[in-house]
């Protein structure tokens, strides 16, 4: 079954909203899941060179009320990680609608469009409007997504095969938005930020192996297998943030055929490998929502 529109180029912004069913909402919500692709066509239409696109994502105590299939293998509630110092907590949310385009009015629109026909079946418990930043850097100053594998890796790496047939062409998403201390952040000086990232901060170039610290944010996110193969994500995370309330931010988006890949980087980071050895990055960021959410094979959602 075709895949939801999860592979796509950088956007220039974003808009994630996250959204809880009201009891009752349940089949107007099944409704207007199989609209969104059609939905998305119509404003798109408006300005095709600039790749609206929207990916829809259901959560699983969602997936229960909506749909009368079991759920697929890999849909669970979010666990949440506490770790000896950092922890990252579980927060509300059904469905998730991952906006993205070139142009910032076209994800506006589209999310109004969501909005409005929400109205009396579901609430937005979170709204984050995301944009790119310089050379695709996130506000700590890094480039982020560099690793992400392309071609056919991409696409293995977030689509459910045969370990689901029944849901095969679907992927699973975690998100968590993140809220960051620049104040003490920028108070450490570009040597310290790279050890904590494990890249140079100007060129983008991985540390090597013998000045990369453990608890460098790169090295508690490699996750190796015992026969050496790299298990890979998609993240597309966007920077948001209103520098009047001091608010800056990552909101952290990734795509996977298989959510142990992220549980296992999440456990790396805030409960650390081996534990105590948090990621670095989390001394200077809190995680303030975390979400699992399944997303459905494109023809599955509009029924
Ligand atoms: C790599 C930033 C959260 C997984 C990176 C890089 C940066 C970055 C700058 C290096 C460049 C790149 O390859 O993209 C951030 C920030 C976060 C955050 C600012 C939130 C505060 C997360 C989370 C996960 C994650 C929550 C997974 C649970 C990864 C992975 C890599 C990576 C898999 C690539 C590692 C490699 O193969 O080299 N991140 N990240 N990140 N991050 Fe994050």
């Amino acid at each position: 079954m075709a895949p939801q529109n999860i592979l796509v180029m950088p956007p220039s912004a974003a808009i994630f909203l996250v959204v809880t069913v009201r009891p009752g909402g349940e089949d107007g919500v099944v409704d207007l899941l199989a609209d969104v692709a059609g939905l998305a066509r119509s404003v798109a239409r408006r300005s095709p060179e600039d790749g609206l696109s929207c990916v829809t994502g259901v959560g699983a105590q969602a997936w229960d009320r909506l749909y009368d299939t079991p759920r697929p293998l890999g849909l669970h509630p979010f666990h949440p990680v506490a770790g000896a110092l950092h922890s990252a907590p579980a927060t509300p949310g059904d469905l998730l609608f991952h906006v993205r385009a070139q142009r910032f009015d076209l994800c506006f629109e589209l999310a109004r469009q969501l909005v409005l026909r929400l109205s009396g079946l579901g609430d937005v418990v979170d709204e984050v409007h995301g944009f790119r930043y310089f050379d695709e850097r996130d506000l700590l100053g890094f480039v982020d997504g560099t690793e992400n594998p392309a071609g056919d890796e991409a696409t293995s790496a977030v689509t459910v095969g045969d370990e689901d047939p029944a849901y095969a062409g679907g992927s699973y998403v975690v998100v968590q938005k993140y809220l960051h201390d620049l104040d003490r952040w920028e108070a450490l000086t570009t040597e310290e930020q790279e050890l904590a990232i494990g890249r140079h901060k100007l060129s983008d170039i991985e540390l090597t192996d013998d000045v990369k610290p453990s608890n460098s944010h790169v090295a508690l996110t490699t996750i190796t297998e015992a026969d050496g193969t790299e298990r890979k994500i998609i993240r597309d995370n966007m920077v948001f943030g209103r520098p009047g309330s001091g608010e800056f931010g990552t909101y952290f988006i990734g795509y996977t055929a298989d959510p142990g890949v992220i549980e296992t980087m999440l456990r790396n980071m805030f409960v650390g490998d081996p534990p105590g050895n948090h990621d670095r990055i989390l001394d200077f960021s809190t995680a303030v929502t975390g979400g699992l959410f399944f997303v459905p094979p494109a023809d599955l959602l509009d029924g």
